[in-house]
């Protein structure tokens, strides 16, 4: 079993809180920010990926903790800004943006990660009638990326990024055109690698490929964006990556290369993290409301399903589906083999198969655990319109709602 590794006192909090719910263990996830950052050189910049989970409360827990957000929509940026958070403080990436998501991002001046020769001239575009700058990464999707990684955005034909073999073109312009300001080289291949060999390895790779864009274009990066891809363990058997073995593979890596090729002596370099911040510091709890007997199989149904936790299904990224880790917080004793499901009308709601868990009865609360990312922020909230579950943070003395529910339609 993995366990829920915060202190929150879950079994508690769910006898009295009305399910279904998600806890936040704050605390724990900014001593886990520490960790990282202390294992990290001052070079680093570490960025928290908003798009893994952008509740208000547990961004302000985050932002003094990173050197910048990374966004991925108009309408995150916007909400940041809203925040108080400075354009700057951001970087914008997604195959996708829009005319007016790039007049913003020019506007708040936050950093654009440019996905494609077609966006760049968009953005240059965009940047002219404003008679201004466009400061923007270009984002390279690499030739290679390592199966360590458990996602894989690159080292393949993807939206993601210029294919490698084109950057130098896509380079060379950008560095041509008055109305860009070419700050860096962003790399995203992966993520969910939990294995810090793997994560060394893709940071090497990315700075090689930095190295030779530099040669080849005589462009100058101010700064290097090594992507980041640092996994949260979500099944049984998977290993666990420390902040500080994560941090210090990455930090082994820069110290050599630093001292190898002067181009990277005061270059700085950016980590984008969202799962490693708050994966595994999030908790979802939700009800039994009925259990079934069929065809020899135990059916626990919850008052709260996909619509809730959408990545417990397997759907979010899973090639096979396994069980997150799920507790039954009320009882101990008697276990067997159980699946659970929610309560929408569709086979895809199943949220685990042949759980070993104490024999569930209505009224139990389940928590599935290791939930914080991907999984209020990922899920289809409206579908068949229940009502959403309220969203509490935990201080290291008690919870409070920082997100309450919502529904489609009231009823007693
Ligand atoms: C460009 C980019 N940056 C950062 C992330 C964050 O990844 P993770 O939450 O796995 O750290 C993603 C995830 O899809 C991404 O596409």
């Amino acid at each position: 079993m993995i366990p829920f590794l915060t202190d929150a006192p879950l079994e508690e909090l769910a006898a009295r809180i009305d399910a279904p719910f998600y806890l936040y263990d704050g605390p724990a996830m900014v001593a886990h920010a520490r960790e990282l950052r202390a294992a990290l050189p001052s070079c680093v910049d570490l960025l928290y990926c908003v798009k893994a989970n952008a509740n208000r409360s547990l961004v302000e827990l985050l932002v003094p903790e990173v050197q910048g957000l990374d966004v991925s929509s108009g309408g995150e940026l916007a909400f940041m800004r809203g925040l108080g958070i400075p354009g700057p403080f951001m970087s914008f990436a997604g195959p996708g943006k829009s005319l007016p998501e790039l007049s913003l991002a020019i506007r708040e001046r936050a950093s654009i990660s440019v996905e494609s020769e077609t966006e760049l001239h968009r953005i240059v575009s965009v940047a002219s009638q404003k008679g201004t700058k466009a400061s923007i990464a270009i984002r390279v999707n690499p030739k290679h990326t390592s199966k360590l990684f458990g996602m894989r955005m690159g080292g393949q034909a993807s939206a993601f990024g210029v294919p490698e073999e084109d950057a130098a073109a896509v380079v060379r312009q950008a560095i041509a055109s008055p109305h860009i300001d070419l700050d860096g080289l962003h790399v995203f291949a992966g993520t969910q690698c939990l294995e810090a060999s793997a994560l060394a390895e893709n940071a090497r790779q990315t700075l090689d490929l930095a190295a030779a864009l530099m040669t080849e274009t005589g462009a100058s990066f101010r700064h290097v964006n090594l992507g980041g891809g640092f996994g949260v363990p979500y099944f049984e058997g998977q290993p666990d990556l420390a902040p500080e073995v994560g941090g210090a593979a990455i930090a082994g890596v820069l110290e050599d290369r630093r001292l190898q090729d002067t181009r990277f002596s005061q270059m700085r370099f950016v980590l984008e993290l969202g799962r490693f911040f708050v994966g595994r510091f999030g908790a979802y709890v939700a009800r039994v409301i009925d259990v079934k007997e069929t065809r020899g199989k135990r059916i626990v149904v919850l008052d709260g399903g996909m619509n809730h936790v959408f990545p417990a299904t397997g759907n979010f990224g899973q090639l096979v589906k396994k069980n997150y880790p799920i507790v039954n917080l009320s009882r101990v004793d008697d276990p067997c083999l159980q699946d659970v499901v929610g309560p929408l009308c569709t086979p895809i709601d199943s949220l685990a198969r042949e759980a070993v868990l104490p024999r569930c009865r209505i009224g139990d609360a389940i928590a599935f655990l290791h939930v914080g990312a991907y999984s209020y922020a990922a899920s289809p909230l409206l579908f068949l319109g229940h009502p959403t579950p309220q969203e509490l943070l935990w201080n290291g003395v008690d919870a409070r709602v920082v997100r309450p529910s919502f529904t489609m339609g009231h009823f007693a």
